[in-house]
């Protein structure tokens, strides 16, 4: 094996101690081409991007890597080397978002991947390799999300649309892209004093405390929201189905509260609120172009580039804690050649 065939990758291993318990560890390595798993496709990777769920998988939290050892990351952009998939030729520019990989195939967080062609995305004119990871899977599924409401109905004229876990990377492209389509964006947050400019820079009307959401309220509150994109869960998410207006619509996306739903189906039964799950990690390839090629036309480039950070690959063993403390903000992108 040649010098030429070793790269750098965020490595995720699990170890038994005697006692049977299981302990799951980050590290940067060095690995070569025979590291990689099989897939049609090998892509020379420039960009990757931090996401809720690689911080999870990178900390050591169960649930996300599902075979070890794992290259993580959820996400790549990047150009292809070489194909046996009749769609992608060398020097093809593509994504990948999902799809498994960082869960069950190797992922973004390496200099090099081999995956399956078949849920690639060409990277759509305009938009830069480190903005599409910027976008990412965060972006990706705040894109979803919305065609979910635009397909349940909801209209700018309908009324107000609440985005929850606002300043998180979801949370921040779903403003973007929803704001830039006309709807009226009110924005849930925890940090409304140190991120609330922030957060109407990208086109939130309101800002409102994430507080208001966190009690367990009545099922049947005053009728606030047309729709809803929720990155949340638990609590929030029940008031929030609560507080929706007669035929609104609700995308539930994340569990960042709690993967726990307490409501009842009141908000369905007298209200026909309509709760859409959004899964980015098994979208059908004409909805993923479908959400890219809307994403190039909706976003506003100056916004994203405004609500990213860029970090270089081993700057993610430090960053992964951080996403998971809450201390992060918009879109964290990972230089994989840095
Ligand atoms: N369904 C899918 O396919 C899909 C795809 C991507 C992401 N997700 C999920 O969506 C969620 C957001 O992902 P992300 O990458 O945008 O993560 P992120 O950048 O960490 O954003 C999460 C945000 O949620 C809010 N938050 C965190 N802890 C909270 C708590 N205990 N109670 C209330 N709000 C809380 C925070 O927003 P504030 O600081 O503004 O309060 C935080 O910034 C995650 O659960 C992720 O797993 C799902």
């Amino acid at each position: 094996m040649g010098a030429e065939t070793t790269f750098r990758a965020i490595v995720i291993d699990k170890t038994t101690d005697a006692d049977g318990h299981d302990t799951q560890g980050a590290a940067l390595r060095v690995v070569d081409d025979t590291f990689l798993m099989p897939g049609d496709v090998t892509i020379a990777v420039e960009y990757s991007s931090l996401n809720f769920k690689d911080g999870m998988a990178v900390s050591g939290k169960p649930g996300v890597a599902r075979v070890w050892p794992l290259i993580a990351g959820i996400d790549l952009a990047g150009v292809v080397e070489s194909s046996a998939d009749s769609r992608w030729t060398p020097g093809d520019e593509v994504i990948l978002n999902g799809s498994g990989i960082g869960e069950n195939h190797h992922g973004g967080f390496a200099e090099r991947a081999r995956v399956s062609g078949a849920a690639l995305v060409r990277r759509p004119t305009g938009i830069s390799a480190a903005q599409s990871a910027a976008i990412g899977t965060a972006g990706f599924t705040a894109m979803l999300a919305m065609l979910a409401l635009e397909r349940g109905g909801v209209t700018p004229g309908s009324g107000d649309v609440l985005v929850t876990g606002a300043a998180g990377g979801l949370g921040s492209v779903a403003i973007a892209v929803l704001s830039a389509h006309g709807y009226r964006v009110v924005a849930s947050t925890g940090r409304v004093d140190e991120l609330g400019d922030y957060l109407r820079e990208l086109g939130a009307a309101d800002v409102i405390e994430r507080d208001t959401f966190g009690e367990p309220g009545k099922p049947l509150q005053s009728q606030r929201w047309a729709g809803a994109i929720d990155s949340v869960g638990s609590v929030t998410l029940a008031n929030v189905l609560a507080q929706t207006q007669y035929g609104g619509v609700v995308a539930s996306c994340g569990l960042a509260q709690g993967a726990d739903l307490p409501t009842t189906v009141v908000p369905f039964i007298l209200r026909a609120v309509s709760l859409i799950g959004i899964n980015s990690v098994e979208a059908p390839l004409s909805l993923r172009e479908e959400a890219w090629r809307r994403l190039a036309t909706d976003l506003d480039l100056g916004l994203l580039d405004g609500m990213t950070t860029m970090i270089p690959l081993e700057g993610v063993l430090a960053a992964a804690g951080d996403i998971l403390d809450g201390k992060l903000h918009g879109r964290t992108v990972v230089d994989v050649r840095a």
